[in-house]
């Protein structure tokens, strides 16, 4: 387990340059060694590079000028509903609006194709990553009890739905 807490002392740092890919074999070796890093069940590699056949996923990774994967984001949508399935930065470069840049284009996505909604589930003790999500709009929905092992512990749902958005924009005009 390498969660990282809450913890406000953690200075910011200036940003790195990168640019954001799409995963591909070669970087989905880099993407399983931070799932490895970063998860107590992590997402195997012969797993990642099943979701390139998977016409549903997009998995995108923060491709640094260094040819280090900073991070990555995976999405699946079905039937018009987004479902994170991670989102992971390299220790080293966090705090450096890596995990924001991914998620933004998920969000950007979902609007730009109309989903209803994106949605996630977070351990319960994750602040670092609630505050990510919260951060991009998502509201906590729900709770699943010892949803996740290794340790036991609740998984918190968060959804950032759009058809609220839309809505919204007509009532403003
Ligand atoms: C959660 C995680 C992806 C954030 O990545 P990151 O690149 O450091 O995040 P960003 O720099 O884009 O931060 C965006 C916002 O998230 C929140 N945040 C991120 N890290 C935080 C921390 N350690 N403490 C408090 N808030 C934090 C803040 O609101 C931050 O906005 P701010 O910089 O304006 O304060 C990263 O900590 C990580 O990889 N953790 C381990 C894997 C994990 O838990 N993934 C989530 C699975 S559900």
């Amino acid at each position: 387990m390498n969660f990282v807490p809450y913890n406000a002392s953690i200075a910011k740092r200036e940003p790195v340059s990168y640019k954001l890919v799409p995963m591909n074999r070669e970087l989905a070796e880099q993407v399983a060694e931070i799932e490895r890093s970063c998860f107590s069940r992590p997402w195997t590699l012969a797993m990642l590079q099943e979701q390139l056949d998977n016409l549903l996923a997009s998995w995108i990774c923060a491709y640094g000028e260094n040819g280090v994967v900073l991070g990555y984001a995976g999405l699946t949508v079905v039937a018009g509903e987004g479902y994170i399935d991670n989102i992971a930065v390299r220790q080293e470069y966090r705090r450096q609006g890596v995990a924001s840049a991914l998620l933004d284009v998920f969000v950007r996505f979902a609007q730009a194709q109309g989903l209803e909604f994106l949605t996630l589930e977070v351990r319960a003790s994750n602040e670092a990553a609630k505050r990510l999500y919260m951060k991009h709009g998502f509201a906590q929905v729900g709770r699943r009890k010892d949803y996740y092992d290794s340790p036991k512990e609740d998984a918190i749902l968060m959804t950032r739905s759009f058809g609220a958005e839309a809505e919204q924009v007509v009532f403003d005009e």
